[in-house]
């Protein structure tokens, strides 16, 4: 067994602002988080994503970086984080930071000289550009919507930002941008931290500026230089030490990602990918409204599973993120309670028998729900506001608008963590800066540590489960029954060892296939099988 390896660790995602406030700001701070360091102990995770607590001006809610050394006030100071560490290593948990270098904020101090002064040597770590015409250089989007580029009369030149304005893309083609950013990531390794995601790191290397047929992607997307770029990286910062390191990766395919991640080649650990998640996007648009497509959530999985798996790269694997709606609205049922309940813990269990390092974002462990908002003042994230406003000027009506937000808005995931059922579920004693769900009275952390049978305990049995078996880390994939219109079938093989995992994906409850050999020790289970029929979200793992 290979005691102090990484791959067998399970991450928590924090997302600062909406964990726990200890100001009573209605924002959550960095004292919140050590304040709950003996939850997370107790839930039994090995590594913490803090997302970005950096200096910014909060576009983007940290992601605008205007300052890679600081600690952004609202969140506390230098030495809370200092603390946040300390306390963490003494619980045995570790801490990832979120570095963000794709781009900076506008506000950051390269940015405002390059902005100010053409001749300055800022300049170049961006992208500045002259257009021959009165159109932009090229026809790229923004992922937040509109033209990627923005103008500024005073040069009569363009600057680049695939997201919101206020983030400008750095050039990485420039050898002292990479120099700087090597520097801010060795920082933090002095600093005493374990790891590192990177934010949406495979846009790093841009090739032609040229106009596209779509929206641009091809030119930027897993670029040219991207796998030099990462390696560079690895060697001069943390290539050498023990860190764990996950890149988001946009767009991205298996080939790019075992090349990611194949040890051998030095970039990164691990990497996420999203194209399980586009399952219920209409014609590959986000802001629709469209049911989970089944089968195409399983191909997908599966084929990234298998891929990864044989080409020897390393998948982050997971349902959610502050990005994402919550999962148990989105591919389960949170209409009832014992759908509710049922439907998330069959969820956990299906994600974290994969192959590949899990990733829990803050809430998930305890089946939290979109919050149903219905009113567009109720929102608060650029990326909605500005769906909002593209909808609107298309034609559509404010209820379709918010049905499509209510599904697919970043917010969904955003709303304060539910620790009870007291003001405001425990998260602040002022005002929360984004509205919290009413179902806090029942659902919170408080009676999930008291309900033996709760959503929590079986997030923390599937962690436990990984810590203990090797098949869950390293065992191979099969998948079963790939066809199947309810259940969701594979196995892990490891060793000579067997685990069969089935998951009903219906509401009811579904005939296990009889050709499937389903003897064996029961290892965790939710819901019934009785006579061949497995409830109603039921999952079970069998040891054969
Ligand atoms: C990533 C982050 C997201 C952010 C974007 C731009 O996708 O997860 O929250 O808006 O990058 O930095």
């Amino acid at each position: 067994m290979q005691q102090n390896d990484w791959r067998k660790s399970v991450v928590y995602q924090i997302y600062p602002k909406s964990f726990n406030d200890t100001t009573g700001n209605g924002e959550g701070d960095l004292q919140g988080i050590i304040e709950k360091l003996a939850y997370l102990q107790y839930l039994g995770v090995d590594y913490i994503w803090l997302t970005p607590v950096y200096e910014s001006p909060m576009n983007d809610n940290g992601y605008d970086i205007s300052n890679y050394f600081k600690v952004n006030p609202q969140f506390g100071t230098i030495e809370d984080l200092k603390t946040l560490v300390a306390e963490a290593h003494k619980r045995n948990l570790k801490i990832m930071m979120d570095i963000v270098i794709n781009h900076t904020s506008t506000e950051h101090e390269w940015f405002k000289q390059a902005y100010a002064d053409k001749n300055s040597l800022y300049r170049d770590y961006y992208f500045f550009r002259r257009s021959a015409d009165s159109e932009p250089p090229t026809n790229w989007e923004s992922k937040f919507g509109g033209n990627a580029w923005k103008y500024d009369e005073k040069t009569d030149e363009y600057y680049l930002h695939l997201f919101d304005v206020t983030q400008a893309d750095l050039n990485w083609d420039n050898p002292e941008v990479r120099r700087v950013l090597y520097d801010v990531i060795n920082h933090w390794i002095d600093f005493g931290i374990d790891g590192f995601r990177f934010d949406v790191i495979n846009l790093i290397s841009k090739g032609e500026f040229k106009n596209s047929e779509k929206i641009g992607k091809e030119f930027y997307t897993d670029g040219p230089r991207v796998h030099d770029y990462l390696h560079e990286m690895n060697q001069h910062t943390f290539g050498d030490k023990d860190l764990m390191t996950v890149g988001e990766m946009s767009s991205t395919t298996i080939e790019h990602c075992i090349k990611y991640t194949a040890p051998e080649r030095q970039e990164l650990s691990s990497v996420f990918n999203f194209h399980h998640l586009k399952v219920d996007y209409v014609d590959g648009e986000k802001w629709s409204n469209a049911k989970l497509d089944f089968h195409k959530l399983k191909d997908i999985l599966m084929e990234w599973q298998l891929g990864i798996y044989e080409g020897g790269g390393w998948n982050a694997i997971f349902w959610c993120n502050h990005d994402q709606p919550r999962v148990v609205t989105r591919f389960g049922d949170d209409t009832t309670e014992p759908l509710r309940k049922q439907s998330a813990k069959m969820l956990a269990t299906v994600l974290h028998m994969l192959q590949g390092t899990p990733y829990i974002y803050q809430g998930e462990e305890i089946g939290m729900t979109d919050p149903g908002f219905d009113d567009i003042s109720q929102y608060r994230d650029v990326e909605s506001l500005n769906a909002y406003d593209k909808l609107k000027s298309s034609g559509y009506d404010e209820q379709e608008i918010l049905t499509i937000l209510g599904q697919k808005s970043r917010d969904n995931s955003r709303t304060p963590v539910q620790w009870t059922s007291g003001e405001n579920a425990g998260f602040t004693s002022g005002e929360p800066w984004i509205d919290i769900p009413n179902n806090f009275d029942k659902i919170n952390v408080e009676a999930a540590m008291e309900d033996e049978q709760s959503i929590l305990q079986t997030y923390r049995h599937l962690i436990q489960l990984r810590h203990e078996h090797d098949i869950v880390t390293y065992g191979s994939i099969e998948p079963l029954f790939m066809d199947h219109k309810e259940l969701f079938i594979y196995k892990r093989h490891h060793n000579g060892e067997t685990w069969l995992v089935i998951a009903n994906f219906s509401k009811e409850g579904v005939v296990i296939p009889e050709s499937l050999d389903v003897d064996g020790e029961v290892i965790i289970q939710n819901g019934e099988v009785v006579n061949g029929v497995i409830d109603g979200f039921g999952s079970i793992v069998v040891a054969q």
